[in-house]
């Protein structure tokens, strides 16, 4: 459908598909390596990212940088993108309808970077793309493959925020990526 990413941030740009694109500044399209092995997948922008265009700057996002900084996973060598590519209203969880309205993006994004591991940060993340019957709390830390891409919920890093105890079961789940990356020579 798609012949590169710059085709598919171009609908993105002028998106009007659902709601969220009343307020935005900027939507947020993806950022990252276009030949990652490692793709990242967040909720949505909030109030930094929708200033920037870049997903995750705010202070998860700086919070997750030094984690990577510290297991040695490079943000050049990996692909990040959001659920949803408009800020929800006071950063509110985004709606079934649209998520659904913006998963076709996502979608496209995955089939033309070809990720071999997909990371799934927090319950947004994991429910629209592995299915509301998946939470968080079970399933993180676990490996779950799906049509060929090996998949690892952890937590959102907004989430290790508000709860510091989560920080040492996210920088696990890390490991385990950053293990799997090493032993397949996956970029990372
Ligand atoms: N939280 C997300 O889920 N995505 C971002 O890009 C920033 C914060
Ligand atoms: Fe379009 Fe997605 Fe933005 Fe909704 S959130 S307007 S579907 S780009």
């Amino acid at each position: 459908m798609y012949n590169d990413l710059n085709e598919v941030r171009d609908e993105v740009i002028k998106c009007n598909k659902c709601d969220l694109c009343k307020n935005r500044t900027n939507s947020v399209f993806g950022v990252g390596n276009e030949n990652a092995d490692i793709m990242f997948i967040g909720e949505g922008p909030g109030a930094d990212e929708d200033r920037e265009g870049i997903p995750f700057v705010g202070k998860a996002g700086k919070l997750m940088n030094q984690a990577f900084v510290g297991l040695g996973i490079s943000r050049e060598a990996i692909y990040i993108a959001n659920i949803v590519k408009c800020r929800p209203p006071n950063n509110r969880t985004p709606l079934k309808q649209e998520a659904t309205a913006c998963l076709d993006y996502l979608r496209n994004q995955v089939i033309l970077i070809k990720p071999k591991i997909i990371v799934l940060l927090g319950s947004t993340a994991l429910k629209n793309i592995l299915g509301e019957n998946y939470g968080i709390t079970a399933s993180r830390g676990k490996w779950i493959e799906k049509k060929g891409i090996l998949y690892m919920p952890t937590f959102h890093p907004a989430a290790l925020l508000r709860d510091d105890s989560k920080k040492i079961d996210f920088w696990n789940d890390l490991e385990l990526i950053k293990k799997e990356a090493e032993k397949n020579n996956y970029l990372i």
